[in-house]
């Protein structure tokens, strides 16, 4: 029988990865506590929801209290307990990010549909875009906002979110730079998510990584067109999974 690895740091995305039955999620936060206790674990939430979204299903779900929140898609992090954005990372981003240019070429395109007011943030502009129109409409919009001179990343997830971020704006760049702050290697760092804002958590470092057995086709799809043997397909979906993960890269029993 292996040894445990020590596990120094969980990353996990939250909707349909994290949260998504109630009964696995109770379990997993158990297991979690007992590895904060035991090696210190930090704790690290990645959503595509806004900080106020994120503390709405706070009050729903028996969330456990994380060492930072990346939220907005990597757009903002927020570390402890803090209520503002970390401004180290904010002037990062602040480099050649035109947000109201973005919007102005956004709105030529009858397909986006902008999202409501409260997850558009001052480093993400968010619209709703129908599938069968994606392939057509993201190339468009790429050139033309490249056209600008502006660089951005344009992410599409759940056959229905198109995201804007200011490059390196993402889910894992934003990992990269906690975990460089924190000094924890990759190996005992894990990634969890289920769709297309995820892919970034999984392709800049070789932190061990979970795709939830529900995923969507998007995030499946990049991870058979790049195979990675730190990289975990899990059968059960949400939080089972992750914890179907964990005892794959025997972080847990
Ligand atoms: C969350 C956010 C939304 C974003 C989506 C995908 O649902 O609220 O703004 O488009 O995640 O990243
Ligand atoms: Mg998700």
């Amino acid at each position: 029988m292996s040894l445990l690895t020590p596990l120094a740091l969980l990353v996990t995305d939250i909707d349909n990865t994290l949260v998504g039955d109630d009964s696995s999620l109770e379990n997993l936060n158990q297991i979690l506590d007992r590895c904060r206790r035991t090696w210190g674990t930090k704790i690290v939430y990645a959503t595509g929801r806004s900080r106020a979204s994120y503390q709405e299903l706070a009050t729903t779900k028996q969330l456990l209290t994380p060492d930072a929140l990346i939220a907005a898609v990597g757009a903002e992090i927020y570390l402890g307990a803090s209520a503002t954005p970390d401004p180290e990372w904010i002037n990062k981003l602040s480099v050649n990010w035109h947000r109201e240019k973005i919007v102005a070429i956004a709105s030529q395109f009858a397909d986006l549909e902008s999202q409501p007011q409260s997850e558009q943030r001052p480093f993400k502009v968010s619209y709703y875009l129908s599938a069968s129109v994606v392939s057509a409409v993201v190339p468009r919009l790429q050139a033309l906002i490249s056209d600008r001179g502006l660089d951005v990343e344009i992410i599409y997830s759940g056959n229905k979110d198109l995201d804007i971020l200011p490059r390196g704006g993402d889910k894992g760049t934003a990992v990269q730079f906690l975990r460089g702050g924190w000094q924890i290697e990759p190996s005992q760092t894990v990634v969890c998510g289920d769709s297309g804002n995820d892919i970034s958590l999984f392709k800049y470092g070789m932190e061990r990584g979970i795709i939830v057995g529900n995923a969507q086709s998007e995030l499946r799809l990049w991870d058979e067109l790049h195979p990675a043997d730190y990289h975990y397909l899990a059968v059960a979906h949400c939080a089972e999974g992750i914890l179907e993960g964990l005892k794959y890269f025997r972080f847990v029993e």
